[in-house]
C-alpha cells in the first residue's frame, strides 16, 4: 500500500527518495511521484513503475523532497491522482485514507480552492494551506490541521522557502531515520537502510519537524515526545534479490532458514516453557477457555490451520474470525478467551482495529504473532511473538505464511502443556519435530523441477480446484489463494467433503483439481473425492506424502513429498501450492512480486 520516503539532507536527496521508493515497491503501487524545494516547488509524477519516475528526476538535484508510491484508494491511477498533491506552494504525500475528505472538499471548494484530482490527499493540502492563513508556522499548522482529520493517515508535507519537512502519523506507519548527513522519513526501515540503521518510530498523533541537523517531535496536545532511536535489525543484504529471479522465489527458498530462526529458542530448551511468548505470558495464559483468532488474507489461513490443532491438541474452543468482519460484528465477549492476532506486516488496519475492537470489550488477554518488530500490532498486544522470517518483499506471502504456521504451533504445544495435556514423551517427540523442520521443508524444496513441468499444463486454463481436509484444507485455501494472486488464474480452495455441494458441477478436462492428501486419517475419505473428479474427466495433481496409497493413472498426476509430518504436515504441503503458483506465474509472464492491484502492507480498511 502506499510508501512515503522524505529527506531533508546536506547533499542532493534525490538518489535517496527514488532508491527508498524502489525498497518499498513491494508494498504494492500504481503510480510514483516526487516533489522537491529548489529552490521553487518542482513536482514530477508517473503512472507505473519508479523506474520510470527515476527516469523523469534524472539530472534533478535538491536538499529536501517528499516521495511517495501510490495505492489507489479514492480515485483511478493517473498521473492527476498520482502524489503529492499540490496547494500554492505546498505539498503533501499521504498514505491511508481522509475518512471525511468529502465533508473538507466541499468546505475548501466553497472558500475558492480548486481540485485538481479526485483523492482525500489534496483535501489536507488545501486544508494545510487554508490553516496556514491563520497560523502562518507549518508546524503548527500542521498539527491544527491534523485535528480536522478522520481516519488513519500518515503524511509528509513541504513548502516553498522552508528548510524543514513536517511529518506526522495517525494509524498509518511512518518512522525517521537520522543521520549526520540529514534527517529522513519513511513508511518502514527498508527504504532507510541505504542511510542509516538509527529509527526512531513516531506514535500514534505525533508530529515531526525534520531539518537536516536533526528533528523534534511533539505528541498530538503539543507536548514534547522523547521517542527512542531503535537501531534496525533488518540487514540490508536481506532486502536484496541475491541470484533469485524473484523475492518470492527467494522466500520461498529462505523457508528453512526462516523456519530455524523462529525456532531458535527451541535449540537451548528442552521444554517448552510459555515464556517463549514473553515474561508475561503465564499470567496472561492461565486460565484461558478459548481462544479467537483475528487476520486477514494468508495470515487468516495460518489461523485456521491453528483452529485444528489448538481444539485438538490444547483441547480449547477455538474460532478465527477474517478481521474486517470482526470488527463489526456484534459477537459476545468473553474476558478468559486468549484473543490471538496475527499479521506479517503488523499495520493491518483491519486486523489492528479487530484488536481494539476485542480489548474494548474487555478481551484483555492478548497476542500477536508477527514479523516486524515495533509495528501498530505488535505495540497494541499484551504479550507479542515475532516470527523472525525476515523481510518478506514479494507480495504473495510465502516464509511469513509457514514461520507463522511454527509459530502457531508452538502456541498450541504450550497451551496444552499448561492445561496438563500433554505427556513429558509427547513433549519431546514434537519438540523435535519442530526441530528438524526447516531440514524438512528443505527436502521438500527439491520438488521444483516436476512441480515447474506441472506448472505449464495449468498456465493457459482459466480456473483451478484445490481440495484438503482437515488442517491441510486451509492449505488448500492458501494454495488457491497463491495461484490467483500472481498468476491471475481463478482458483478456489475446497473442503474435499463438500465438492458434491458445488463445485463438482463446474469440474471438466479443463479445471485441473489440486488435491493435497497427506498420508492420514482422512486419506481414504479424500481418495473417494478424489474419484468423484477422475469419473467426471477432471485433470487431478496430487501432492501425496512418500506412502500415501494414492497412485497416478490416466488423468491423475502424484508427486510425492519425503516423509509424512503428522501435525506439522502444512508447514510442508503447502511449500509445494507456493512453488505451483510461483511457476505457473512465470510462464504467464505475470509480474510475480507485485501483482497487479494488489498491496504487501493493508494499512486502510
Ligand atoms: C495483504 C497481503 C497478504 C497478507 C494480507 C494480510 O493482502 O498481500 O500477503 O496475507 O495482506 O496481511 P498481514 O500483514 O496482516 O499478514
Amino acid at each position: 500500500m502506499c510508501g512515503i520516503v522524505a529527506a531533508v539532507a546536506r547533499q542532493n536527496c534525490v538518489p535517496v527518495l527514488i532508491e527508498g521508493l524502489r525498497k518499498l515497491e513491494y508494498r504494492g503501487y500504481d503510480s510514483a511521484g516526487l516533489a522537491v524545494l529548489n529552490p521553487g516547488l518542482n513536482r514530477l509524477r508517473s503512472v507505473g513503475r519508479v523506474a520510470e519516475l527515476a527516469v523523469q528526476a534524472a539530472g534533478v538535484e535538491a536538499e529536501i523532497g517528499i516521495a511517495h508510491t501510490r495505492w489507489a484508494t479514492h480515485g483511478v491511477p493517473s498521473e492527476r491522482n498520482a502524489h503529492p498533491h499540490i496547494s500554492g506552494g505546498l505539498a503533501v504525500v499521504h498514505n491511508g485514507i481522509i475518512e471525511n475528505f468529502a465533508e473538507l472538499r466541499a468546505e475548501l471548494s466553497a472558500a475558492g480552492y480548486v481540485f485538481q484530482s479526485d483523492t482525500d490527499t489534496e483535501a489536507i493540502a488545501h486544508l494545510l494551506q487554508h490553516t496556514l492563513k491563520a497560523e502562518p508556522d507549518l508546524f503548527a499548522a500542521v498539527r491544527k490541521s491534523m485535528a480536522r482529520l478522520s481516519g488513519a493517515y500518515a503524511i509528509a508535507v513541504l513548502k516553498e522557502g522552508e528548510r524543514r519537512l513536517i511529518v506526522a502519523r495517525h494509524g498509518a506507519p511512518l518512522l525517521l531515520g537520522v543521520t549526520e548527513q540529514g534527517s529522513y522519513a519513511a513508511s518502514d526501515a527498508s527504504a532507510l537502510l541505504q542511510v542509516t540503521r538509527s529509527m526512531v518510530y513516531l506514535e500514534d498523533g505525533d508530529v515531526a519537524e525534520l531539518s537536516r541537523d536533526g528533528y523534534r517531535i511533539v505528541t498530538a496536545d503539543g507536548h514534547p515526545a522523547l521517542r527512542s532511536v531503535t537501531e534496525s535489525l533488518l540487514s540490508a543484504d536481506a532486502v536484496e534479490l541475491g541470484h533469485y529471479r524473484h523475492y518470492m522465489q527467494k522466500e520461498i527458498f529462505e523457508q528453512p532458514e526462516a523456519l530455524g530462526n523462529t525456532l531458535e529458542m527451541l535449540g537451548g530448551a528442552g521444554a517448552l516453557s510459555p515464556n517463549f511468548f514473553g515474561a508475561e505470558a503465564p499470567r496472561v495464559f492461565d486460565g484461558v477457555r478459548s481462544v479467537l483468532i483475528l487476520a486477514c488474507g494468508t495470515s487468516y489461513h495460518a489461523g485456521l490451520v491453528a483452529r485444528y490443532w489448538i481444539e485438538q491438541i490444547a483441547g480449547l474452543p477455538c474460532s478465527v474470525e477474517i478481521a474486517s468482519e470482526y470488527r463489526y460484528r456484534q459477537s459476545v465477549a468473553d474476558a478468559d478467551t486468549l484473543v490471538v492476532a496475527i499479521s506479517q506486516s503488523g499495520e493491518t488496519a483491519d486486523t489492528l482495529a479487530a484488536v481494539k475492537h476485542a480489548k474494548a470489550q474487555g478481551m484483555l488477554r492478548t497476542l500477536t504473532l508477527c514479523n516486524v518488530p515495533e509495528s501498530a500490532l505488535i505495540r497494541e498486544a499484551a504479550l507479542k511473538f515475532l516470527t523472525r522470517a525476515g523481510p518478506e518483499i514479494g507480495v504473495a506471502s510465502t516464509k511469513a505464511f509457514t514461520t507463522q504456521l511454527a509459530a502457531l504451533a508452538l502456541l498450541t504445544l504450550v497451551l496444552a502443556k499448561g492445561r496438563q495435556r500433554l505427556s513429558a514423551a509427547d513433549e519431546q517427540t514434537h519438540l523435535a519435530a519442530l526441530r528438524h523442520l526447516p531440514v524438512a521443508v528443505k527436502k521438500v524444496l527439491q520438488l521444483e523441477p516436476e512441480i515447474e513441468r506441472w506448472a505449464r499444463r495449468f498456465a493457459n486454463k482459466h480456473h483451478a480446484l484445490f481440495l484438503g481436509r482437515g488442517h491441510h484444507y486451509p492449505i488448500a485455501l492458501e494454495g488457491a489463494l497463491k495461484l490467483k494472486e500472481i498468476s491471475y488464474i481463478h482458483a478456489e480452495g475446497y473442503p474435499a467433503g463438500e465438492l458434491k455441494h458445488g463445485p463438482l458441477a463446474l469440474v471438466d478436462k479443463d479445471m485441473p483439481v489440486v488435491s493435497v492428501a497427506p498420508n492420514d486419517a482422512l486419506l481414504e475419505k479424500l481418495k473417494s473425492n478424489l474419484q468423484e473428479v477422475q469419473a467426471r474427466g477432471g485433470e487431478l495433481y496430487v501432492f501425496a506424502d512418500r506412502d500415501s496409497a494414492v497412485e497416478a493413472s490416466e488423468g491423475v498426476h502424484v508427486l510425492r513429498l519425503p516423509e509424512h509430518y503428522g501435525l506439522l504436515s502444512p508447514v510442508l504441503h503447502v511449500v509445494p501450492l507456493q512453488l505451483l503458483s510461483y511457476h505457473v506465474a512465470l510462464v504467464k509472464g505475470t509480474d510475480v512480486d507485485k501483482p497487479r492491484n494488489l498491496a504487501k502492507s493493508v494499512t486502510v480498511e
